[in-house]
């Protein structure tokens, strides 16, 4: 009984569909009431008072909550490390959107009627609206990677190889805002039992959640518990926890009442992170013959002001090691500007540093009249080069064949505009994808009854990815039960712990904690491996077995490198007169390791090479350069790539049963594929027009030379 690797159908997908699903806010929690919040209208400087009075008369109003009034949080320990975001706790204005106060109400519309009558006065400074006018003031980022690495790495002489080489490239890429949007705008309902804080919140991590409020409002972590058995899609913007969720344990704080705090979507652009501005300096140069003999890649990324925390894009680590270069100095280097602080999204570091990378390695192989896949193949490295250790396992040569194959790649022409359609250009671009298999440690919990169910638990959360499914299909093998009689429950801090669902590796920390519980219980059973669980328990005339079994990554994460791999293939169409853009087909390629689910990991492959179509031709958060008000905090004029935008895309997946990465040999799917996009498009539009451009998104207007 293989249920592993089959394209079984969602196991929540039924709830989902007929609304008995329920995410954060549809939670019906008795006695509740509403809370909104008030925003800065300004982008820096500080609050001088409050006119409250018109509001405060409104109906229903229940409390107006400002950093004048605002109970005092445990801002100073170590819960707030990544996200120092403003709490009213003080009366600075560090951006425009900024949270000044909580309206409380006994509905939302009587909330929203009174917020709308709070009146702030102000101090306004100038607020540093663009990272690109204080470029020079970049700073070294002091928390790079959670302090585990420095955000400078060099080996050889770069500079000494780049001024002696025979082919050079030298340029500037850049990359913009982009905000998440997921489906679910973030809400959280709080409740307060005395000291005990229960909070239904939409998050990618419950125990981060509550480790956050627990320090926050200094209670035990065992006196929060975090409830959320569905989200909505996250892409990193639910990863941390952000102002609103406290705010609304705060605000029933207040009230001594329930509470619910929903973003809208307007409020999902300055209250829980965005994928920050990249500029990105290359200095790459090859041999005659297409060795890489230098790779320079200086980032620089923008933040917040540093008093609300820091957030560094890691945009070289691809650059470290995708490629066999001697000689390769990659830094990283932060802008303060008056924004909110940025966070992780999708592939983060690498989906805006593979941009600059896989763009930088076309225009060098256009430099050498070298054909950019046999370019790269020259390049390969069986070794990763930046830890000098080997690959756990890479078969993104594999990647690079069969993608091409199934693209046509071999009948590209060399020459750019040489492809046509009557008045249509064609262009024909691709790009690498890599990103690391991370693995953290999981707890689980599994139950097994007589009557041939089993009952799993686990602190993990399914942000719409296909955790239910697919947890429930390897605990299905391991027990010898029916999918159908799996019992899976993530999404209540009350389970045994999990890490956050981020840095795609779930699959990779959960499944193996799931594996190991049902090992676990079978080994109390001491029955043959071929005889279901339930079996067991029947002939020993037991009524139920149980076990909590942790898993953890061991002594392999020392001696190998480990990262997924994609072969990314684009072709563009483009009208020669007007320069629209329209991408016709997609082939993407794909090294993640062993599939748990064929049909949720085509979903996710597929998922994210439409989000990285979104960032090559239409995602871009714009920030009004006098105030620093985001200006099109909507998702009419935030563009996302809707039906028509997205051509045939086939996916591939390449066989790889390689068990040392983890016990699932699962490399992580969820980011992966959105890598490479980006640039495979961008390199298309250089084939079809012989204009390069080196920013996304691409519009037309940058194809008007
Ligand atoms: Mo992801 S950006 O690690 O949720």
């Amino acid at each position: 009984m293989a249920n592993i690797g089959q394209g079984i159908d969602r196991v929540d997908g039924r709830l989902k569909v007929i609304g008995r699903a329920h995410y954060a806010a549809e939670f019906t929690v008795p006695d509740v009431v509403h809370a909104v919040l008030v925003q800065s209208t300004i982008g820096a400087g500080a609050i001088t008072g409050f006119d409250l009075a018109a509001a405060q008369k409104m109906p229903g109003v229940l409390a107006i909550i400002t950093p004048d009034n605002a109970p005092k949080l445990h801002t100073q320990g170590g819960a707030q490390q990544t996200v120092r975001a403003p709490l009213l706790q003080d009366r600075d204005i560090h951006y425009n959107g900024q949270h000044v106060a909580v309206v409380v109400a006994e509905t939302l519309e009587q909330a929203d009627a009174a917020g709308a009558l709070v009146r702030v006065q102000y101090r306004r400074d100038e607020p540093i609206t663009s990272m690109d006018a204080v470029l020079d003031q970049a700073y070294a980022p002091k928390n790079f990677r959670n302090g585990e690495r420095s955000p400078d790495s060099r080996r050889g002489d770069p500079d000494a190889a780049f001024d002696g080489a025979a082919v050079k490239v030298d340029a500037t890429y850049i990359t913009p805002i982009e905000h998440h949007n997921p489906m679910e705008p973030h809400a959280t309902i709080a409740r307060w039992d005395g000291n005990r804080l229960t909070v239904w919140t939409a998050t990618q991590g419950i125990s981060g959640a509550q480790q956050t409020l627990a320090g926050l409002f200094g209670i035990d972590k065992a006196d929060v518990h975090v409830i959320c058995p569905y989200v909505g899609g996250g892409f990193g913007c639910k990863g941390n926890t952000w102002p609103p969720a406290t705010l609304a344990a705060m605000a029933a704080k207040v009230v001594g009442k329930p509470v619910k705090l929903a973003l809208t979507r307007a409020q999902m652009f300055t209250s829980n992170g965005y994928r920050p501005r990249t500029v990105q300096k290359l200095r790459f140069a090859a041999d005659d013959q297409g060795h890489l003999v230098s790779m320079r890649h200086d980032g620089f990324s923008q933040m917040s002001q540093p008093v609300l925390g820091e957030f560094a894009e890691p945009v070289g680590l691809a650059t470290e090691m995708l490629y066999a270069c001697p000689n390769v100095a990659v830094t990283h280097r932060l802008v303060a500007t008056n924004a909110s602080l940025p966070t992780y999204m999708r592939a983060p570091g690498l989906s805006s540093g593979d941009f600059a990378l896989e763009s930088a390695i076309d225009e060098l192989a256009v430099a050498l009249k070298q054909d950019p896949l046999e370019f790269r193949l020259r390049n390969y490295t069986e070794q990763e080069p930046h830890l000098n250790r080997p690959f756990a396992s890479k078969v993104l040569r594999e990647c690079y064949r069969q993608g091409a194959d199934a693209f046509g790649w071999s009948r590209r022409s060399h020459e750019p505009r040489a492809m046509r359609d009557g008045n249509i250009l064609i262009g024909w671009g691709m790009a690498t994808s890599t990103y690391p298999t991370h693995r953290m440690p999981a707890s689980v919990h599994v139950r097994v009854a007589a009557n041939g169910t089993a009952l799993v638990q686990v602190g993990t959360q399914d942000i719409g990815t296909g955790t239910y499914t697919v947890m429930s299909q390897i605990a299905a093998d391991e027990l010898g039960i029916p999918v159908e009689r799996i019992q899976f429950e993530l999404g209540d801090s009350a389970f045994p712990h999990a890490p956050v669902s981020g840095g795609s590796m779930t699959v990779a920390s959960v499944g193996p904690a799931v594996k190991a519980a049902c090992e676990a219980v079978r080994a109390k059973l001491q029955g043959d491996a071929g005889v279901p669980v339930p079996e067991l328990l029947v002939r020993g005339n037991t009524p139920f077995v149980e076990a909590t079994s942790e898993a953890k990554p061991g002594e392999e994460e020392k001696r190998y490198a480990m990262h997924a791999f994609g072969a990314q293939f684009a072709e563009v169409r483009i009208d020669a007169d007007l320069g629209e853009i329209r991408v016709s087909r997609f082939v993407g390629a794909f090294d993640a390791g062993r599939v748990m689910n064929a049909k949720t990991a085509r979903s996710q492959l597929i998922g994210g090479i439409v989000y990285g179509l979104g960032m090559a031709l239409l995602e871009e958060t714009h920030v009004d350069g006098e105030t620093g008000r985001i200006v099109n905090a909507n998702i009419a004029e935030y563009l996302v790539p809707v039906n028509a935008d997205v051509p045939d895309i086939q996916t591939i997946i390449v066989p790889n049963d390689e068990l040392t990465s983890n016990p699932l040999g699962a490399k992580g799917i969820g980011e992966l594929p959105m890598v490479g996009v980006a640039a495979a498009v961008a390199n298309a539009v250089y084939h079809a027009t012989g204009v390069r451009v080196r920013k996304v998104p691409i519009r037309i207007e940058d194809l008007l030379v």
